[in-house]
This record gives structure tokens, C-alpha cells and sequence, in this order.
């Protein structure tokens, strides 16, 4: 499978302090790859050091071209589009604004019909201010800036955090139709939405990486192993029915020589 981003031996530090810790993987060029892990382990700092907007060494390629030498407004005109963790909308501004600020050059005509269909309640509401809409209003609003750009691919940090379960579906849907167009790297706790989305996972413990899989939802069905990495159980109730799979499968591997040391003592005994 061809990968649209490659990783290797990522450090990155914020004020003297490391946060991310010789991290190595890729993604796909295609649909989501989740970036799991408890809270704190590094996952937004990733993305940053990915982005360039946290001070970082190492290998990035994207399409294979390094990009870890370059500034944040290079590598976001190369096509690595961000949506963050706390959305960050103008709020004095109107959503209509909002988009025309994010938008890189004119949009295509079929960027703009992809977000007017993902999104008709922004077109309502173009001339509403964004500080007045619902946080999942924002979040569309987040979502509806990166796709209006033709980014190869999207990094997407907790998208659905805080939001109504009614609009967390509409934010996966979203989602979901967005990841047909573009790769998207999705770091997302609700691990329902994983399941529903992502094909392969990357978990992160400690500012490494302690567990990959091609297969998400062969993770999350194993309770004990979820539960060890993430701290929760991995069991989705309104996910529907998984799809029959061989348990063990999928390409899923602890991480070797680049974390040894990561996963914790419940971890190793998961391993076994
Ligand atoms: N601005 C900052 N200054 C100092 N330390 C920071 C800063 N931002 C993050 N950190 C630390 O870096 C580590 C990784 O944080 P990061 O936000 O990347 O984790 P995360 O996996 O995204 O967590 P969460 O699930 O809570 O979003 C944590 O120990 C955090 O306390
Ligand atoms: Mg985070």
C-alpha cells in the first residue's frame, strides 16, 4: 500500500521538556489511520511536530519529499492540511469569513460542493458570527476550512471531543465522506468513532510509539489489549456489527526497536 506520509525517528520538545521520543510510522495514501494513546502521551504533539509548529528532528516525507526541514506555511502549502484540537475559529467573524481567511488560492468549484454537501447547516448560517455557534457548529466550521483546500492529506486532533452524541455521528459522517478525497491521520478518543472510521492505528505511550495496526477494529475487539494500551475497553455499542475477522490478525504488532522501552509493565504482559 502506498503511504502518503512517513515518520521516522520524530523527537520534539517543548520548553526543554521531550515530548515526542524517536516516534516512527506511516500513513496510508488512503481513508483513516488513528492515533490513539491515554492523555498526554504525545499525540497532539505529533501532529505539531509534524506541522513543523513545535521545534523537531528527524524524518518527515510526504508523497516522498522531506518536509521536516521546512516551515510550517511551506508544508501546509505542500498539502498537509490541519484541523486542531480546539478548532480555533474566528470567533468575531462570520462563518463565510472563517473560510475565506483558510482558503488557500480560490477553491474548485467541487472542494466547495464536497463542503456545502458535508455541511448545508454553514450555508444557513454563513452570515451567523462563529462565537455564537454550538462547539460542533465549530468543529464543522474546523473541518469545512481544512477540505476547503486541496491537502493530500488532513491531521485531524479530537475532532469530537466535548460534542453531543447526535453531533458526534455528524462529525463522523463528515468525516467519513471527507477521508474518500483525502488521507486523513485522525487522533480521536471516542473510540467508537475508530472503530467506524479508521482501517489501521497507531498507539502512542510516553511519547513512542507502543502498539501499530492495519487493523483498528481487530484492536479494539480485543478488550484486554485496549484496555492496556488506551485505559478503556474498546467495546463499541452503536458501532453495528464488525465484520468477521481472524483475532490476532491484521498486520497488528507491538512496536519493536523503536520503543522498547514504552510500553508499560501491563502492556508486556498484554503481549504475552
Ligand atoms: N505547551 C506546553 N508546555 C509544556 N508541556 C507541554 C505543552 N504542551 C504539551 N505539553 C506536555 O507534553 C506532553 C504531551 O502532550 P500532548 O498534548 O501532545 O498529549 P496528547 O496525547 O495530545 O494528550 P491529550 O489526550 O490530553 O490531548 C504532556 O506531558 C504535556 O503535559
Ligand atoms: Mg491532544
Amino acid at each position: 500500500m502506498s503511504e502518503i506520509l512517513q515518520i521516522e525517528g520524530l523527537r520534539a520538545h517543548i520548553g526543554g521538556q521531550q515530548v515526542v521520543e524517536d516516534i516512527a510510522f506511516a500513513v496510508p495514501a488512503t481513508g483513516v489511520t488513528a492515533l490513539l494513546g491515554r492523555n498526554g502521551v504525545g499525540k497532539t504533539s505529533t501532529l505539531k511536530a509534524v506541522l513543523g509548529l513545535i521545534s523537531r528532528t528527524g524524518h518527515v516525507t510526504l508523497a516522498g519529499e522531506r518536509i521536516d526541514g521546512e516551515p510550517t506555511h511551506r508544508i501546509v502549502q505542500r498539502g498537509v492540511g490541519y484541523v486542531p484540537e480546539d478548532r480555533d475559529v474566528f470567533s468575531k467573524l462570520t462563518v463565510a469569513e472563517n473560510l475565506q481567511l483558510a482558503s488557500r488560492g480560490r477553491p474548485s468549484s467541487e472542494r466547495r460542493d464536497l463542503v456545502e454537501s458535508l455541511f448545508p447547516d454553514l450555508v444557513r448560517r454563513a452570515q451567523q458570527t462563529a462565537g455564537t455557534l454550538s462547539g460542533g457548529q465549530q468543529q464543522m466550521v474546523a473541518l469545512a476550512r481544512a477540505l476547503l483546500n486541496e491537502n493530500r492529506v488532513l491531521l485531524v486532533d479530537e475532532p469530537t471531543k466535548g460534542l453531543a452524541p447526535k453531533v458526534v455521528q455528524e462529525v463522523s459522517v463528515a468525516l467519513e465522506t471527507a477521508a474518500q478525497t483525502v488521507p486523513i491521520l485522525l487522533v480521536e478518543q471516542n473510540l467508537t468513532v475508530v472503530r467506524r472510521l479508521a482501517a489501521g492505528a497507531i498507539v502512542l505511550s510516553g511519547g513512542r510509539v507502543s502498539y501499530r495496526t492495519e487493523s483498528a477494529r481487530a484492536l479494539l475487539d480485543d478488550d484486554h489489549l485496549t484496555r492496556s494500551l488506551l485505559g478503556v475497553g474498546g467495546e463499541a455499542h452503536d458501532a453495528g456489527p464488525a465484520p468477521s475477522r481472524a483475532k490476532g490478525t491484521g498486520g497488528a504488532h507491538r512496536a519493536g526497536g523503536n520503543a522498547p522501552s514504552s510500553a508499560s509493565a501491563a502492556d508486556q504482559e498484554a503481549a504475552r
